[in-house]
This record gives C-alpha cells, sequence and structure tokens, in this order.
C-alpha cells in the first residue's frame, strides 16, 4: 500500500523542500495536482511546477490532470519529468487514445473517474491502464468531504481486475485522513492520496499517523 501525499496543500513558495520533506517522511508517489480553471472551477500550477519539483526527489511523480483535453498536455508532462499521468474520462472525446499517447511517450496512465461517473465507463480502457483514481470528493479543491458511496467502486474494480486477471492500482483521492483511509483500505486500494491532512499541523507525524491507520 502506498501514501501518495498531495502538494496542492503544500507551502506554494517551498515546493522543493516541501517535496523533499515528504519524501523523508515515507511518501511513495508525490501527487501532483493540476487545474486548469476550465475542467474544474480552480487553477492550480502547470508543467513548470512539475519540472521544479522533478530534482529535488526520487519519489514517482504522480500528476494529476484535472484538464480539458488532457491529450495536449502529454508531451509536456512527460518533458517536465512526470512519471504518471492520471485522465480524467469526463474530460476528453478520447480517452483510449488519451491514453495510448500516454503510453507512447513511456509513462504510466492512469484513469480518472469523478464521484459521478461509473465504472462502466471505463471499462473499455481498463486493460490499457497502470492505475485508476477513484475520486473521493469532487476534483478542484482540497480541504472537501470524503464521500463514502465512491468507495463502492473501487470494490467493484477489485473485482473486475481479480476476474480479467488485470495488474492496475487503485487510488483514491480526496477527504483522505486517518478514519476514512481505514474504509479505502478495506475496500481494497492500493495508493491513497492525502493533501489538508498531511499539511495540517506536523507533516512527519500525519504520514506516520496514516501509516499506523494502514496497518491498524
Ligand atoms: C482535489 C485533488 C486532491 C486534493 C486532495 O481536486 O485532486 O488531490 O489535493 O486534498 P484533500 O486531501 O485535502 O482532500
Ligand atoms: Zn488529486
Amino acid at each position: 500500500m502506498k501514501l501518495a501525499p498531495s502538494i496542492l496543500a503544500a507551502d506554494f513558495g517551498h515546493f522543493e523542500r516541501d517535496a523533499k520533506r515528504l519524501e523523508q517522511a515515507g511518501a511513495d508517489y508525490l501527487h501532483i495536482d493540476i487545474m486548469d480553471g476550465h475542467f474544474v472551477d480552480n487553477i492550480s500550477f502547470g508543467a513548470d511546477v512539475v519540472k521544479a519539483i522533478r530534482p529535488a526527489t526520487k519519489c514517482l511523480l504522480d500528476c494529476h490532470l484535472m484538464v480539458e483535453n488532457p491529450e495536449k498536455y502529454v508531451t509536456t508532462f512527460a518533458q517536465a519529468g512526470a512519471d504518471s499521468l492520471s485522465i480524467h474520462v469526463e474530460a476528453t472525446r478520447h480517452i483510449h487514445a488519451a491514453l495510448q499517447k500516454i503510453k507512447e511517450v513511456g509513462l504510466r496512465s492512469s484513469v480518472v473517474i469523478n464521484p459521478g461517473t461509473d465504472v462502466s465507463s471505463i471499462r473499455q480502457v481498463l486493460g490499457l491502464v497502470d492505475m485508476v483514481l477513484v475520486m473521493t470528493v469532487n476534483p478542484g479543491f482540497g480541504g472537501q468531504t470524503f464521500i463514502p458511496e465512491c468507495l463502492k467502486k473501487v470494490a467493484e474494480l477489485v473485482e473486475i481486475r481479480t476476474a480479467e486477471g488485470l495488474t492496475f492500482e487503485i487510488e483514491v483521492d480526496g477527504g483522505v485522513d486517518d478514519q476514512t483511509i481505514v474504509a479505502c483500505r478495506q475496500a481494497g486500494a492500493d495508493v491513497f492520496v492525502a493533501g489538508s491532512f498531511v499539511f495540517n499541523g506536523n507533516v512527519e507525524a500525519n504520514m506516520a499517523k496514516l501509516r499506523a491507520a494502514l496497518k491498524g
């Protein structure tokens, strides 16, 4: 099981310092939330921030693209040093082609579903992806309340993965803390994104709380 702290909740003046700190504190992936102000009602940062963080850490850079037509930016993020690109099925008319493009540039590919989107909408691309990201809040902002109903989709994905002999990881994102992470684990998630919980207080102590909750 992997922890993927989100730098959306970090100090925007010190991304490099915070990336190093998260790695030291046991982060497996660094989750980087890219928002374009169109797909979601918020603008965060772009590929240049990925480029700035890249030399600071060996952690896998798990870039979550909350942008319209993400296929346009695949090459840019690959050149910036991203390891994995997560794109929303709701954000492109050509999810299969977009995921193929990610594989072509040599990155890990991941498909994302919003709380209002069913697993059936990504059924045809499950064989193409390294990861499925199940949103447990509506995307756009950190610090929102976890939506427990989304975990049914995690369980459904575990079943499909087993039945079809697939190997994709299942990531959950939004409202994850040391309580909700337990339900996520029980549903079968493999990768856990947490932003505000990690940065609210002592980063090292909060990462340790999440790790302990996963073991408990
Ligand atoms: C929400 C983002 C999340 C966010 C999580 O749109 O995709 O990754 O940073 O933040 P918390 O953990 O505060 O819900
Ligand atoms: Zn995210």
